[in-house]
Formats: structure tokens, sequence, C-alpha cells
């Protein structure tokens, strides 16, 4: 089996066997170098005076985690610059918020040659090299141009957008070009797919195989949706842990016998939290048969705190929580309970069990996993309801949620009653709907399909065999 290098911009060191502290995509990249005996590679997080080349390898349960520091320039403009000031605003659709500074892309572009340089000593040949996110976007050329010949593959964790945004973007086409030195690359979504497709026929003038690859920049790269997931059953078990029956109990007292909707975000303006609690305030004016009955209790873990926008946006949110509150609460109730801090993830798993209804509600969203730990984490005899948002990558798999436009309050706040009023039966079957997909497309799915795809690349490379040539796409 091939040794499988994995590189993202942050590392999260593997915690041992059967601990829950990590995320679930750690979890599962640590569990998929276990299996393939593989190298983590990333930033450490920390800062250095001056960057020296030097990586610091640790060896954590079966995995080899190889970090470097960057210097503070670097961690400006290329972490809270190009990668959090401008791709991540511009993809999710906030061109309001985009930043293009040049010395921010030229930031980007030193970071990521950097992480060629310090990775190309550790790459053997025939190494299978999986690269996370839109950190990292220009690395498969960088290490392209320093001689690696192996499988790459990219994984975009984050919607790729309509072209007309990228096209808004200075070297938009050099940032696309990069694309194309990876054999495979993932989007969560076939919409996200899609959108890539239609950026590399209209505006790079290229072509699609009939194998379906795309061909432009005299390169070719197989463009493909592979939907993350979750680890669903131990997530579920999570519920039954400790700390999870704990919280689950803790959270039951403190409902008093009303119900509860629940939020769970990092506080990310792309997570419509704000329009949230409008929906929720205009739901409480219209049904005051309510009040007194439910609370929102909105759990946002603070992010990127360098970043205006995110500072900007916990200021807003503390003072539309404060209003909303100071309108609408009575001596004995509190219509919006907001915490900014973060919980254990058994802690979650209890949190969402004891909640009647979960408002995943982003204004836009690359997959949303939040959507799939509640319902890994509800009571089959007695599950609460999921409001998504159509906008994020989630709701093209997970149909038997309550759909809605997260921009109109008033369809979330429909929701929202039509949640509060849903029948046991109803609220079953669309659980178990729901719960078969989430157990399904797993996250050992996801990273099993994603290795899969990058093995059959190195097949190919080793056997060439042209695809015919299809000429454009046209699109409905
Ligand atoms: C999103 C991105 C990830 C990122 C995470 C946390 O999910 O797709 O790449 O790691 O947010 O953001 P942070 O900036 O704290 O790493």
């Amino acid at each position: 089996m091939s040794r499988l290098i994995v590189v993202s911009n942050r590392v999260t060191p593997p915690a041992p066997e059967g601990a829950s502290s990590q995320g679930g995509l750690a979890m599962a990249i640590s569990a998929a170098l276990r299996e393939y005996s593989g190298i983590w590679f990333g930033w450490s997080g920390q800062s250095t005076p001056q960057y020296n080349g030097q990586i610091s390898v640790q060896r954590a349960s079966g995995v080899t985690i190889a970090t470097m520091d960057l210097e503070e320039q670097d961690i400006q403009e290329y972490y809270n610059g190009f990668a959090n000031r401008t791709l991540w605003p511009l993809f999710h659709y906030r061109i309001d918020l985009t930043q293009y500074e040049r010395s921010y892309g030229s930031g980007y572009a030193r970071v990521n040659a950097r992480f060629a340089e310090m990775l190309m000593p550790l790459i053997a040949p025939k190494d299978l090299i999986w690269v996370q996110d839109y950190h990292l976007i220009p690395l498969g050329r960088e290490l392209r141009e320093r001689g690696a010949k192996n499988a790459i593959g990219f994984f975009l964790h984050i919607p790729w957008p309509a072209r007309e945004l990228v096209a808004t973007l200075p070297r938009h086409r050099q940032l696309v070009e990069a694309m194309f030195h990876y054999d495979v690359v993932g989007f969560h979504t076939e919409e996200w797919r899609d959108a890539f497709v239609s950026y590399v026929l209209h505006e790079a003038g290229g072509m699609q195989l009939s194998d379906g690859s795309l061909r432009a920049f005299g390169r070719t790269t197989r463009p493909q949706a592979f939907p993350i997931g979750i680890d669903a059953k131990g997530f579920s078990a999570l519920t039954q842990s400790e700390a999870g029956m704990e919280s689950y109990a803790r959270m039951q007292e403190s409902k008093a016998g009303r119900k509860m909707l629940l939020g769970v975000d990092r506080l990310d303006y792309s997570k419509g939290i704000e329009e949230r609690f409008l929906a929720f305030e205009r739901l409480l004016a219209e049904s005051e048969e309510l009040k007194r009955k439910i609370f929102l209790l909105q759990i946002s873990t603070p992010t990127r705190g360098e970043v205006d926008a995110y500072q900007d946006m916990l200021a807003r949110l503390d003072a539309l929580s404060g209003r909303i509150n100071g309108v609408t609460a009575e001596m004995d109730w509190i219509p919006i309970r907001s915490i900014h801090r973060i919980h254990t993830r058994e802690e979650l798993a209890g949190v969402y069990r004891a909640a009647e209804v979960a408002l995943v509600t982003p204004l836009r969203d690359g997959m949303n996993l939040v959507a799939k730990e509640f319902v890994a984490a509800q009571d089959e005899e007695d599950p609460g309801v999921l409001v998504l948002s159509r906008f994020a990558g989630a709701a093209q798999q997970m149909k038997e949620a309550l759909i809605v436009n997260p921009f109109s309050v008033e369809d979330v706040a429909d929701a929202i009653r039509k949640a509060l009023a849903m029948p046991l039966e109803e609220r079953r079957s669309r659980w178990r709907a729901l719960w078969d997909g989430v157990e399904r497309d797993d996250i050992f799915a996801w990273r099993d399909s994603f290795v899969a795809s990058l093995e059959a690349a190195r097949d190919r490379t080793a056997k060439p065999r042209p695809g015919r040539i299809a000429g454009p796409r046209r699109e409905g």
C-alpha cells in the first residue's frame, strides 16, 4: 500500500485512539494516515522571528506529524490576508468583504513555495499526496516545479463560486491554472464541481474530455464531487459517554419544560447567525403563544480574531442578541442564550440530543457537518428536527430536513413553527432517512473514495491512455 502524505494549513496532533478531542476532519485524516502509515504536514500555528527552514517532527498514535513555523509577515499576508480576507469571503459570495491586496497574493505564493520546499525532502517516489483546502491551492504546482512526479490530489472544503465571482480576483487565471497541476480536484458537491467546470470552459477556454476530466493550460485534471461526512457511529456513541450524558441531563434540567432551538457554529459571517436571530425575533413577534415556551441556544466558537470582519461580526452579534433579549425577555425567561466558547465534542453531542430543533442556516457553506452531527446525536424514538439552509452543501444530500432560504426571516420562522408542531411519526421518518444517509456517506467513505481516485490517477499515469476530446459541455 502506498504511503499517504496529507498537507493542510493547520495540523491537529492526533489524540490517542478512541479519544475525541479532535474535530471530525482531523480524526478522519489521522485514521487515514494510520492506515497508510503516512505523514501529516502543515503549519504549527506558531510564528518564528525568521523563517529558518526547520521542520519539527513528532510521532503520535502511529502518525508522523511534521510542522513548520511561519514568520509574522507570512501569517498576516498568507493566513489573515489572502486566505481569510480574500479567498474565504469571495468563495462564500461576500464580495463586499473581499479585500484584494497585492501583498496578500505575494505572501500566499511565498508561503506555498515554502511549504513545497519543506515538504520535498519528505516525499518518496510512490507516495500519494493529498492537499487540503483553499490555503494551499498553488502547492501542487510548486511541488511539480521541484520535480514531484507523484499522484497529487487537492480537496476544497469551501464552495467553488460562480465564475463571475472568481473573475473579480486579480490573477484568477493563475489560481485556476494551479489547480491543473493536481491529478484530482475534489469538491463537496456537484454544484461546486460544476461551477469549477463552468469557469474552465468559459473563462479559461478549456474543454471536457469524454472521461469527465478537464483540459486547459496545456494540462489535464479530473474534477470530482466527494461529499464529506462525519464518523457517524462514533459521534452517536458520544451521546452515551459520561460527559455526553451529563451535558444532556444539564440541558434537560435547564430547559424546564421549554423547547430548545439550537445553533452551533464557528463565529463566521458565512454561517448566517445574525439572520437566524432576526428570524427568531420575527417568530416571537408573530407567534405570541410561543413566548416562554421556547428559547434559542446559540453556541458560537470564536475564530480568526485578527481579521476585522470577524471582530465586527462579534460586536454586531452581541448587540443584536442584547437588543432582542432586552425587548423580549421576561423576568424568568430569556429568549436567546448566546455563548462564545469552545465545548468538547462530548458536551456538544449531549446538547444536540437535548434540542428539539437545530437551526443550520448558513448563507453559504461548503458542506456543514453540524447538520450531520445533530442527526447522529438524536434519540431515534424521539428525534429533533433539522432546519437546513438550501445554501449549505449538506442540503444536496439531506433532503428530508426542512430546507429553508436563510435570507428570508419569514421562511425560517415558518420552518421553525412547522418543526415545533411536527408529529412524532413524521419526525421519526424524516430522521430515519437522514440517519441512513449520514451513516452511509460517512467520513471513512469520503476518505476511501478520494484515496481510490488518487490511486487510479497514479495507475493511469503509469499507463497513459488519452481520453477522447468531447468539446465544451453545454450548460442548462
Ligand atoms: C473551515 C476551513 C478549514 C479551517 C476551518 C477553521 O472549515 O475549510 O480549512 O481549518 O474552517 O478555520 P481556521 O482559520 O481556524 O483554521
